[in-house]
């Protein structure tokens, strides 16, 4: 009995080894990543609408969710808001929105990198905590260990992106509101030393 999961494992390992590069031609893509993307509802989405940096503010959109944006020169957005419930006070819970940018690489091996220009913020309100409201600075790198833009077939067959995170998991499907990146300007838009 011991042997065939040992046998399924070096299948999987040479399989994955046999795949090598990503070739991002159709198969792989309907369409390029470059536009503005929204999960779920399509209320979260990057841009003015979403934040004010200089000011460190938020418009809070009507749903919950994320918007992704990618320029053809190699930049990206975030926007995100959450909500999540306190571990050891499950009443309390946590409302997150996030603002960031910065620089994406698609690499040969199907990953994306998504490197932050360093004034990204975010506004956490825990009306449970000490400090029920309180902005900080997010300057996170993420990883998603491959990506594929498919035809939505349930949603009228339009494109929907869809990132895997580092252990290979899919996050919420992303679908394409625009092929225009909706982005702030694309420098560094607010001083973080200034930030207490
Ligand atoms: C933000 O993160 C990037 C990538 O790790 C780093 O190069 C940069 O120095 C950071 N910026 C700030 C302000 O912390
Ligand atoms: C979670 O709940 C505990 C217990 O009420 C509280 O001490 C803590 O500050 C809360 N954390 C957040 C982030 O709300
Ligand atoms: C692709 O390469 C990056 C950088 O070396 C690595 O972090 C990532 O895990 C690799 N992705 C896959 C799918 O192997
Ligand atoms: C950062 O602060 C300097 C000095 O106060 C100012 O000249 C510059 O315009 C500020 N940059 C941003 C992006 O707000």
């Amino acid at each position: 009995m011991l042997i065939f999961p040992f046998i399924a494992l070096l299948f999987a390992a040479s399989s994955a080894s046999a795949q090598g590069n990503v070739e991002y031609n159709a198969a792989h893509n309907v369409t390029p990543i470059t536009g503005t993307w929204s999960s779920g509802s399509k209320h979260v989405v990057t841009g003015p609408g979403f934040a004010n940096p200089a000011q460190e503010t938020f418009t809070y959109p009507k749903t919950t969710g994320v918007g992704y944006s990618f320029s053809d020169d190699g930049w990206y957005e975030i926007a995100r808001y959450r909500f999540a419930s306190n571990a050891s006070e499950p009443n309390c819970i946590i409302g997150t929105v996030v603002w960031v940018h910065g620089h994406y690489e698609l690499l040969g091996n199907g990953s994306i990198i998504l490197t932050p220009a360093g004034d990204g913020y975010q506004q956490v309100q825990a009306p449970c905590a000490a400090t029920s409201n309180f902005i900080q600075n997010y300057n996170y790198t993420e990883m998603f260990q491959h990506w594929q833009i498919v035809s939505d077939v349930n949603g009228g067959g339009g494109p929907k992106l869809q990132l895997f995170q580092f252990d290979g998991a899919p996050v919420a499907p992303l679908y394409l509101l625009s092929t225009e990146p909706n982005m702030l300007p694309k420098q560094v838009l607010r001083n973080v030393s200034a930030t207490s």
